[in-house]
């Protein structure tokens, strides 16, 4: 099953941007689809008004509700089992469980807003979910899209050469990762981890796990205190 992923924006040159390129790039077309929707397309009126300054007053302009109704319900017809993404500062934490979740599924319809947002009737009326990727300010949707089908897409089945690169790493595990080394052996000064060398993979296995475990006690005190066993 092929990942479907459909992307109202008034920018759409954003797409495929980087995703065009490397792992997700070349699984384009494969494991997963992108189509983009322009939303001023959608606009019925002689200037193509797709913002309207905000009720009440105060600064920027509002998306219009009735323009991205109609980009919604002609990308996302009625029936469309995919979820109704909207990319916003308020939204609902995007995680790596989040991300699991989305992966498992049909694909998303994935609306980028700009200026202040969008009219909040709209939210209600075609039952968007709001998504954050942070607690920081972008100046539209498009960049926290594509971070968002980033991480989906590389979770897709036959995206990642090795199956395992995906579960062992940060978050899967609950703890960030534990520290990685190449050749050469001494660099600057600085040496390998004798232990690394050693061949006994139990003892490095054991390394790894306090070591991701110190990394994530030290940097992320909030995961820690929620991590599983
Ligand atoms: N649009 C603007 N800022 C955003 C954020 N942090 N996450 C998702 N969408 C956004």
């Amino acid at each position: 099953m092929m990942f479907r992923a459909s992307v109202l924006t008034l920018y759409p040159e954003m797409f495929p941007g980087p995703l065009g390129l490397s792992l997700a790039g070349r699984a384009l077309g494969g494991a997963w689809s992108l189509d983009t929707h322009f939303i001023r397309d959608f606009a019925t009126d002689r200037h193509r008004t797709v913002d309207d300054t905000p009720a009440g007053g105060g600064p920027g302009m509002v998306m219009k509700a009735d323009v991205l109704a109609r980009a919604i319900d002609h990308a996302s017809p009625e029936g469309d089992p995919r979820p109704r993404l909207y990319m916003s500062p308020r939204g609902r934490p995007l995680t790596q469980g989040f991300v699991r979740e989305l992966a498992a599924g049909p694909g998303a319809v994935i609306l980028c807003g700009r200026f202040e947002g969008v009219d909040e009737r709209l939210i209600a009326a075609r039952g968007l979910t709001e998504v954050s990727i942070g607690d920081y300010v972008l100046s539209g949707g498009e960049l926290a899209a594509l971070v968002l089908l980033d991480a989906v897409v590389r979770l897709l089945p036959g995206v990642m050469g090795h199956a395992e690169s995906g579960t062992e790493e940060s978050f899967e595990t609950g703890l960030l990762e534990y520290p990685h080394y190449t050749r050469p052996q001494v660099f600057e000064g600085l040496t390998i981890p004798e232990i690394l060398v050693s061949g006994d993979h139990a003892r490095i296995a054991r390394w790894r796990r306090a070591e991701a475990e110190r990394i994530t006690r030290e940097r992320r005190p909030d995961l820690w205190a929620k991590r599983e066993g």
